[in-house]
Parts: C-alpha cells; structure tokens; sequence
C-alpha cells in the first residue's frame, strides 16, 4: 500500500476511534433549555401518529438518518457494512463519509462502494467536501449511486488540523458549480460546528435548497484534531460553534425556503422531537449509531432506531400532535439564555 493511501486510511480510523471514545463535555445541553408543552387530553393514539416527512426532496417514512461519517480503510469499510444494513432494516436513508479518498485513489472505493451492495435499494447519500471538484462530485455520486450528494463544511476541523487547509476561497463557487451540474439533490451540512442565519444566507443565495445545520454539543471535531495530535496546539476551542438547538433558531426565517434537516448531539427521542418543533425535517445521528455497531452489533442497533422511532410516536401523543407538521405548530418554550440568544441576534 503506498504511504498516502496508508496515510489516509490511518485517518479514517483515528476518526472513529477518538469519536467514539469522545465523553460529552456540556454539563447542560441546550436541548434541556427547550420544553415542549405538556397536553393533558390527547385526542389520539399512538397508531395514529405518522411522522414520515420529506428529505432532500424524498418521501421517506421515519424521520431519522445516519448521518456522514466514514469510509477509506478495512475497518470503516465494515462500519460502512454494518450501517448499511441497519439503515435497509429500519428503512431510514443513510451517508457515508467523505469520499475524496476514494476519489483519488479507486482502490478505496470498494470501502463505501459496501453500503450500495448491503442496501441495494435504500436512500443512500454520498459526501465530499466543498474543495472538491465538479469531476469529483460527480464520481462520489456514481461510486455509491447516491441518491443525494452531501457537501460537508468544516473549516475550523481544517483550521485546527497542522496538514488542513488553509484557502476556503473555492468553496462558494465549487458549491454553485455543483449545484448546477450534478443530476441527485445537494444537502450542504456542516459537521458539528452549526450554522448561523448569515452562513444559512449564503447558502440560499448560492441556489441551496437542503441543508443540515449539524450543530455543536454531540461530536467535536475540534476536539478530535486536537486529540489526534500531541501538542493540543488549539485545544482552547473545544468550544467553538453554534448549538443544534441554536442554530435551528438561526435557521427558522429561512425555512419556507430550504428544508432544513438537524444534527449533532441528538442522544433521545425527546432531543429529536425538539428538533422537528424547532422546524427540522428530519433528525440525524453518527456517533451514538457507530458506537452501537460497534459495541453492541447490528441487530441491537436495529432495535434501537425501532424503539427510538416509536418513543417518538408517544412523545407525539403527549403534544397531541399526530404528523410532524403538527410538530412543527406545537408550543414550545425556551429558558432565558435561549432568549437571549434570540434577541441579541436579532431573531424575534
Ligand atoms: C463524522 N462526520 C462527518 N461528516 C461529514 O460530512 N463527512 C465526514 O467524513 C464525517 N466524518 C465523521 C466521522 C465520525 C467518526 C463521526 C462521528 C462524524 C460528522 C457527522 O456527520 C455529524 O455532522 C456530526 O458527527 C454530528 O452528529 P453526532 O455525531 O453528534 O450525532
């Protein structure tokens, strides 16, 4: 195997190993500082409530996904495997991570190529990220026959890494160019880092149609690069980003214009229900689903995206809201630090 494509694998795999042995830091998530009004009389039952939604211009049937997370090495080609064949039995789209090493070296593109042969007929969505050419996209569509393409944003990631880039100049127009020459639906998502109503703009501007704001307080890839190396050159910024709860705030003048989708720190159905009243479509989730493939296999992990799905149907009936529209009227309350935010960016 020549050195960069070891190199590359190598990555990959440290990816995994520190996401899945990262602990939450936040003593409070900003999912706690949000309530969702008790009802006393639902006038429904669980059988009733439907929250299939749309995603990505797809009808799908539970409003949950994998969301991006690897590929490029042994190891991750099993992970790969083993997702795939959760997301086919629970009948929920799925990413793979990014794809530029398979990319460059062809060899590699068996390692994502495995979720289209475990899941020969499921959602399935390719990912790369914004440095990428057209050329590139286009084959990261054709490795997996996506259905979508993810675009995945992470500057301070390639801020923080010493080897990162350095130049985001290219990013807005190779998005346009894109946009505009690629046949499956683009999502642009961030990767735990959030989106603000500014960066949520931009999009728009650029013809962005689907997003994921992928937003702090689940896994931190400042922390992850910082972790991979021995002197924490920029640990200090394990901080950085902008909440999913926030940056749903962000996102709500914008969403009669883009479907916006959540993800980043999603551990309950509650957390998952917050996000559809706060007007996401639909909820993704890497790390809690890698560490149970992983810790606990495939079956397991079936059942868990089962009970999560059906412990969000009775969450439902406890609103009295029987399809994610009606999730999207229920009141919500916010606690004063969410307030705040609102006011001081202006969003009420
Ligand atoms: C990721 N994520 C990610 N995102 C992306 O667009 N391309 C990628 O290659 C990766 N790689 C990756 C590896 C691993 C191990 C993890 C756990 C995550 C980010 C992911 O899609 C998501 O945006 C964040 O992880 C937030 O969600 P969770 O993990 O808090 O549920």
């Amino acid at each position: 195997m020549n050195k960069e494509i070891h190199q590359r694998s190598q990555r990959k795999n440290e990816h995994v190993k520190h996401a899945m042995h990262q602990e939450s830091t936040e003593v409070v998530s900003d999912f706690d500082l949000i309530t969702l009004l008790h009802h006393s009389l639902p006038g429904l039952n669980v059988d009733e409530v439907d929250l299939s939604t749309t995603m990505a211009g797809f009808d799908v049937p539970v409003p949950l996904y994998i969301n991006a997370m690897t590929g490029g090495s042994e190891w991750t080609k099993s992970i790969n495997e083993k997702l795939a064949s959760v997301a086919a039995a629970a009948d929920i789209p799925m990413a793979v991570g990014s794809m530029h090493a398979a990319i460059r070296h062809a060899e590699l593109a068996g390692t994502y190529r495995v979720v289209r042969e475990a899941n020969p007929d499921g959602l399935l969505f390719a990912n790369v990220g914004a440095d990428v050419s057209l050329e590139g996209a286009q084959q990261a569509v054709e490795i997996i026959r996506a259905d979508a393409l993810q675009i995945h944003l992470n500057a301070p990631q390639e801020l923080i890494m010493p080897e990162g880039d350095r130049d985001f100049k290219s990013w807005r127009q190779n998005i346009e160019r894109i946009l505009k020459h690629v046949d499956v639906p683009v999502i642009v998502k961030e990767v735990g880092f959030g989106m603000s109503r500014a960066s949520l703009q931009t999009l728009k501007d650029l013809g962005v149609r689907h997003v994921d704001i992928s937003g702090k307080g689940g896994t931190n890839f400042a922390r992850i690069e910082n972790a991979r190396r021995k002197s924490q050159d920029m640990a200090y910024l394990g901080d950085w980003g902008i909440s999913t709860v926030r940056a749903l705030l962000e996102s709500q003048s914008l969403q009669s214009d883009m479907s916006v989708m959540a993800s980043g720190g999603i551990l309950t159905p509650l957390d998952a229900m917050k996000c559809l009243a706060l007007g996401a479509r639909s909820v993704g989730m890497s790390r809690t689903l890698l560490k149970s493939v992983e810790e606990e296999g495939i079956e397991a992990t079936i059942e868990h995206v089962k009970d999560f799905h059906d412990q969000m149907k009775r969450i439902a009936v406890m609103i009295n809201a029987r399809t994610v529209g009606d999730v999207r009227k229920s009141p919500i309350v916010l606690d004063p630090e969410l307030l705040s935010w609102m006011t001081q960016r202006q969003l009420v």
